[in-house]
């Protein structure tokens, strides 16, 4: 009996990837979302992926976030719990150093992404 359903976005390195592979050996099905869709594939092999949905997803996108709990529903029948852990650290000089686009893809992903998230279908 598996101990529930994960949802993860930013899965496809760091913190997300870690997190991934710590609860898929707590025994979790997982739902692995990020734009890098090879990355996901390659962690869904080593995890198992029985027990895994990778879905290629931009947490900006309304329709994509709706997309990604339709098919985690789909496929496991129920989400347990969800890591809005997908962000942008900016550039390496800081936030003061960084340019006008790159602090709106910030506020986009590390904002908008996460309230999208909250208030999902
Ligand atoms: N590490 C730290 O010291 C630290 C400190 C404070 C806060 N944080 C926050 O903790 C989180 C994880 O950090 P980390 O160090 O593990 O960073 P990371 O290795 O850069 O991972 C960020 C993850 O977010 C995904 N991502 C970025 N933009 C996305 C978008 N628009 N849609 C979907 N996925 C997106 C990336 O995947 P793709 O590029 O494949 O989409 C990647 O999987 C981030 O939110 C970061 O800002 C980290």
């Amino acid at each position: 009996m598996h101990k529930g359903v994960l949802l993860i976005t930013g899965a496809s390195s760091g913190i997300g990837a870690a997190t991934a592979r710590a609860a898929s050996r707590e025994g979790y099905k997982l739902v692995l979302a990020a734009r890098s869709n090879d990355k996901l594939t390659a962690l869904a092999q080593e995890l198992g992926p029985e027990n895994v949905l990778t879905c290629e997803m931009d947490v900006t996108n309304m329709e994509q976030q709706h997309a990604m709990v339709e098919q985690a529903l789909e496929t496991f029948g129920r989400l347990d719990a969800v890591f809005a852990n997908a962000g942008q650290g900016g550039s390496p000089g800081g936030f003061s150093s960084a340019d006008h686009a790159t602090w709106r893809e910030m506020i986009l992903t590390n904002i908008y992404g996460v309230g999208l998230m909250l208030t999902g279908p």
